[in-house]
């Protein structure tokens, strides 16, 4: 029988079979299958030295749990990092061209004594032609050697066709080091970004990703993104992104420097990373679904750490004619939904639908029990709908009880009248998109109960949305 503790399990976000987990990491897509490594202390459910987890999935839902990646080695554990498919072998590792050739690049982190650095953090490669069950570590590991930054770490590796070089963008401190390779091993730095952009607080800027995204217009933005550990808006780790253009060796941002674009407005969407080599083009993602605040904390027992759902990003233009991100759930998700919702649907349920607000008006939405986790949505002006989310925890640990309970206010701008609304509920892990996809909240709660008691109330009005049928 499972303890309440295990309650939190989640049913369609990936947890890991027992252990610690946080960022998502090598995220690739090779022969059909869907790759998520990711940090991972198997002999703990707290932070401890890294390995890489790993996990495969053909649909980005139900996940085969694999054995350990990489294990930690004389120069440090494995921290944060990416993969690639190096189909063409530009780095001459393997002995042919093909689909299967898979490179990893991950920081090694010496947790060091005699060098002045808290922890000494190099980057260094492994390979595998198998599907990434066994990994060779680079004999000349590291490959890039610590420039003196205390925080040098989570390289994310991209290809970057009209140079036909290689990218790296990677943690410098709090700015965000650009590096660039022909032959996938020699790096060298083309620039530096964010130094005076963006949101800074006393953590460094984790976990980097940049990738292309088309408008319907046809036109192509780059998009930064950027993980702080603590001192962000919820509060605690928060994921900031900028748009903007890219030549292959430097990031420019169009929008204001002091302009700061949220990913999401709550408190457990973090270390945010894109699938290299995803089909069709698509920009598909994942978050570690936590915050560095109470990670250490959270009520679950055999194991601790989910990720958030799959969800794939696109870009609009708003109606004031900025681009923006738009985040929906990937398409594989509303198929479980609707498979498992009318038999095993304990504890996980969508609520999906229109919201329609006058000025003034209100919509209240209650999930599991009465003033448990709470979302109100209210017309402020023509403009303004402000977002209020309440939330109740339960628990007895002191960093829990002292952190975890949190009520807050976002106001979005925001025209309409009518503006689409899905929350999806899997055991405690909640997750919110409003208004096309552009505003985002997610969420872990704990409350006593997990039955879906769903209570909508308010002055506005909410048009339910049947689902698709099978
Ligand atoms: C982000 C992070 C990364 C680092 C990893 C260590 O959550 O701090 O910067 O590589 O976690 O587990």
């Amino acid at each position: 029988m499972s303890s309440k503790n295990d309650l939190y399990r989640p049913a369609i976000h990936f947890s890991p079979a027992f252990g610690w987990l946080n960022d998502p990491n090598g995220l690739v897509y090779s022969e059909g299958q869907w790759h998520m490594f990711y940090q991972y202390y198997p002999m703990d459910t707290v932070w401890g030295p890294m390995h890489w987890g790993h996990a495969v999935s053909q649909n980005l839902v139900t996940w085969q749990h694999y054995p350990i990646a990489l294990a930690p080695d004389e120069l440090g554990n494995m921290f944060s990092g990416s993969a690639i498919v190096d189909k063409a072998n530009t780095s001459g590792l393997f002995e042919k061209e093909s689909e299967a050739n898979l490179v990893a690049y991950y920081t090694a982190s010496l947790p060091s004594s005699d060098t002045s650095l808290a922890d000494y953090q190099t980057q260094c490669l492994a390979y595998s032609v198998d599907q990434g069950l066994n990994w060779i570590k680079y004999e000349q590991n590291p490959i890039l050697n610590n420039p003196k930054i205390e925080c040098f770490r989570d390289p994310k590796v991209f290809w970057f066709e009209q140079a036909k070089h290689w990218v790296m963008v990677i943690t410098h401190g709090q700015s965000i080091g650009i590096y660039y390779s022909k032959n996938m091993v020699d790096w060298e730095l083309s620039s530096d970004f964010g130094a005076e952009e963006g949101h800074h607080s006393n953590g460094p800027w984790e976990c980097p990703d940049l990738f292309p995204l088309t408008a319907q217009n046809g036109v192509t933005k780059w998009i930064m993104v950027v993980g702080i550990g603590d001192g962000c808006y919820a509060p605690g780790s928060g994921t900031q992104y900028f748009i903007g253009d890219f030549d292959g060796k430097k990031f420019t941002n169009d929008g204001p420097a002091d302009k700061v674009l949220w990913m999401d407005y709550g408190r457990d969407y973090y270390a945010t990373q894109s699938w290299f080599n995803a089909p069709d083009n698509k920009r598909i993602a994942i978050s570690w679904m936590s915050n560095w605040r109470y990670a250490r904390q959270t009520e679950t027992k055999t194991f601790r750490g989910i990720m958030t759902l799959p969800r794939e990003f696109s870009l609009i233009l708003n109606e004031s004619g900025h681009y923006i991100l738009r985040q929906s759930f990937y398409e594989s998700v509303s198929y479980f939904l609707n498979e498992t919702m009318p038999n095993d649907n304990v504890g996980v349920f969508r609520v999906k639908g229109k919201v329609m607000l006058e000025i003034g008006e209100e919509i209240e939405i209650n999930l599991f029990e009465e003033d448990c986790p709470q979302f109100i949505f209210k017309r402020l002006d023509a403009k303004t709908i402000s977002i209020i989310n309440n939330r109740l925890y339960l628990g007895s640990d002191k960093v829990m009880e002292d952190e975890f309970p949190h009520n807050y206010t976002s106001n979005i701008t925001n025209e309409k009248f009518e503006n689409d609304l899905e929350i999806i509920v899997d055991k405690g892990a909640v997750e919110l998109l409003f208004a096309d996809g552009t505003f985002s909240m997610t969420q872990l709660y704990f409350p006593d109960k997990i039955e879906n008691k769903i209570q909508i109330t308010g002055s506005g009005q909410f048009l339910s949305i049947a689902e698709d049928s099978k």
